[in-house]
């Protein structure tokens, strides 16, 4: 078998075999196939598109590429959350301690940013002394113990996802259903979880830019964890403005510590609240949407859910002083106010704009080694929907760069302005199960 006939292959629009795709994501892994071939084949997939039986047998390929992990030792139904990717989506951060305590075994494995998309690692990582790597005796002992654990993805997981996700994201071929079915899927299902909930973003800040195509890569991925007797459903979520207020490392980490106190943003809870219930049920743990609802009010009112997320971070080596007292972390040296030179209601704060803004402000990677100043990001002052007058406050930037006078123009040219009220949508548009 040669890798250039198969590239030819999916390039004049025709499937591959079974064994095909497996001769290429082998050989990838291995380092038989060289990094120019695997990036012109990810591009005639991303032009041509791959049936359902091939994404079903790249994912397969993709899951077994490297060891899988065994959770049976978890007592308990293993529940994974995963987002598509986004603009302020501290989520993760918020929900699984919630889901956690009404009684979840929440075992997750997350990413890291890349581009303008945050991370949940990086995220974490923020949290003075916490590790997110152990080994797989210690992840079940710790979810075992307390119910929670978050970290990275091990070297031996998945690791055709490794070396492929870092090609697409250099190559323009991130945004291909197949690729980012397989690349999510393979994840899931190689890190052992009883059932998954997908959050699959869309619009401006997100891989997929509209519902449809939302629609498209949800309901591929829920197909084939369910065919594969994982319990999947997944809910499409608006990513055209940012996620809550905060977009940065420990901004955002900020924000989900007075989330689990009860003072969320609206859009944040939303799609906690949505995303829980339905976990929960999954889960087994509520028989309905109302009485899952309930519980999660019931663990953000009387401290529980927070309590979840200070046990997680003690036990990964934080430093839990700056959960009770989050002034410790130390800001960055420069807080510049940006100020609206409009006015009228917003209709839309571009969430690739203030995502590619944060990360020019130190906030993200351009590339795979660069460094994170975690204290950088923007606080938006406003939201979609909000009345703004000429010289209102729009955001705070903080950042630690000193040439952040360049990237304010970009930020002001995020929002969108018209003259009459503006109808906000609810965050989560649909959910495909
Ligand atoms: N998240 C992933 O894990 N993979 C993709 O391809 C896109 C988003």
């Amino acid at each position: 078998m040669r890798m250039v006939d198969i590239i030819t292959k999916k390039r004049d629009g025709y499937p591959l075999s079974d064994k095909e795709i497996a001769f290429f994501i082998k050989g990838y892994t291995k380092g038989d196939i060289p990094d120019y071939q695997a990036s012109a084949l990810a591009m005639a997939i991303l032009f041509q598109g791959m049936d359902k039986r091939e994404i079903a047998t790249l994912t397969h390929e993709m899951e077994y590429s490297g060891e899988t992990m065994d959770l049976s030792k978890i007592k308990g139904v293993k529940i994974d959350k995963h987002s598509t990717g986004g603009v302020g989506d501290k989520t993760s951060l918020v929900l699984c301690p919630m889901v956690c305590a009404c009684g979840a075994k929440v075992a997750k494995m997350s990413g890291r940013g890349l581009g303008h998309t945050g991370g949940t690692l990086d995220k974490l990582e923020s949290i003075p002394g916490l590790s997110i790597t152990e080994t797989d005796e210690q992840f079940i002992d710790q979810v075992n113990d307390i119910g929670i654990a978050i970290i990275g993805q091990t070297s031996e997981l998945v690791p055709a996802d490794k070396k492929l996700y870092a090609l697409r994201d250099v190559t323009g071929t991130v945004e291909a259903i197949p690729l980012i079915a397989s690349s999510v899927m393979s994840k899931k299902l190689a890190s052992g979880t009883d059932t998954i909930l997908l959050d699959v973003t869309f619009g401006e800040g997100a891989f997929m830019k509209d519902l449809e195509s939302a629609r498209e890569l949800a309901t591929t991925m829920v197909e084939i964890g369910n065919s594969l007797g994982r319990n999947t459903k997944a809910v499409l979520s608006d990513m055209n403005e940012p996620l809550g207020y905060a977009v940065g490392n420990a901004l955002e980490v900020k924000e989900a510590i007075n989330a689990l106190h009860g003072n969320g943003p609206k859009d944040l809870m939303e799609l906690c609240y949505t995303c829980g219930s339905i976990i929960l049920e999954q889960a087994g743990l509520a028989s309905s949407k109302e009485e899952a609802d309930t519980m999660l009010h019931k663990v953000i009112e009387d401290g529980r859910a927070f309590q979840c997320l200070v046990n997680m971070v003690k036990a990964q080596g934080g430093d839990i002083s700056y959960l009770y007292e989050p002034s410790k972390w130390v800001l960055s040296n420069n807080i510049i106010e940006v100020r609206s030179d409009k006015e009228g209601y917003i209709k839309r704060i571009n969430a690739l704009a203030i995502g590619e803004a944060s990360m020019k402000l130190g906030a993200g990677r351009e590339t795979l080694d660069d460094l994170i100043d975690m204290s950088a990001g923007i606080i938006l002052d406003k939201k979609v929907g909000d009345k703004v007058s000429k010289g209102d406050l729009l955001c705070t930037i903080y950042t630690n760069k000193e040439d952040y006078n360049e990237l304010i123009p970009d930020i002001k040219e995020a929002y969108e302005f018209v003259s009459s009220p503006v109808e906000v949508h609810p965050v989560v548009w649909e959910v495909v199960e």
